[in-house]
């Protein structure tokens, strides 16, 4: 079982998210997981350019690390996307990513997969930010089995049980994944997104090749 972890501050080693990652990822690791932690704020990845080539062949067609990050999405059972607050947001080095994963959304490569969504803050809001991320994951048709959030502003010891709460959620994940555990909600979503989205593949089928025979393909469109 593999475990893939994002990292996206610019911070490196001082980002006070990494922490809760490494936990995470540690809590994985001593359930059994084999883990691996990618720090996209290193990597180059351009902007999306919305040329649609994901949509029409399946590849994209920037050459860049973001090819790199992806084969290791696709290849992990459980996914722990981290960012500081930004601006009450997520930093804009993962959302460049999630940016490029439009083909990620519309055929649902997450499915079966489980993630985690891990921030911290100044002062601010935490669960908006892990919105921004569980949201992402549900998406790209995965399921989220929960968040950490520490802000600043709760103290020090706050960070040490967000830290350990972190390291029991990576626990979880490999247990969640190990029982293929069902969130009813998050299905329900999922569901609902394919049968309005079924109507968006199918109204450019001329053009979205790749992902209108990776639909007819699950059997998630008809004609
Ligand atoms: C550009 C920038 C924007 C930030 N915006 C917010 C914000 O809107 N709200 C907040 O509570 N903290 C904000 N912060 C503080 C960080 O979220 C906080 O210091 C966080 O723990 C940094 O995480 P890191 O060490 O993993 O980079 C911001 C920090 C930076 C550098």
């Amino acid at each position: 079982m593999k475990i893939v972890g994002i990292s996206s501050s610019p911070r490196g080693q001082n980002s006070n998210t990494l922490k809760l990652l490494e936990a995470a990822l540690d809590g994985a690791v001593k359930t059994g997981a084999k883990i691996e932690s990618i720090d996209i704020a290193k990597m180059k990845i351009k902007y999306c350019t919305a040329c649609n080539s994901c949509h029409e062949t399946g590849v994209c067609i920037i050459k860049d690390d973001y090819n790199v990050v992806l084969e290791k999405l696709l290849a992990a059972d459980g996914i722990i996307l981290s960012s500081p607050n930004y601006i009450t947001n997520i930093t804009a080095q993962l959302k460049t990513m999630f940016d490029r994963s439009p083909r990620v959304i519309h055929e649902q490569l997450f499915d079966g997969k489980y993630g985690i969504s891990l921030t911290t803050a100044g002062s601010g809001e935490v669960d908006f930010v892990l919105g921004i991320m569980d949201n992402f994951m549900i998406h790209c048709g995965g399921n989220t089995i929960g968040g950490v959030g520490y802000s600043m502003s709760q103290g020090p010891s706050a960070m040490e049980a967000a830290i350990e709460k972190s390291r029991e959620m990576g626990k979880d994940l490999v247990k969640a994944i190990k029982e293929n555990k069902e969130y009813p909600e998050q299905e329900a979503m999922h569901e609902a997104w394919r049968a309005r989205f079924k109507y968006v593949i199918f109204a450019n089928k001329e053009h979205w090749v790749h992902n209108c025979d990776y639909w007819m393909e699950k059997g998630w469109m008809k004609e």
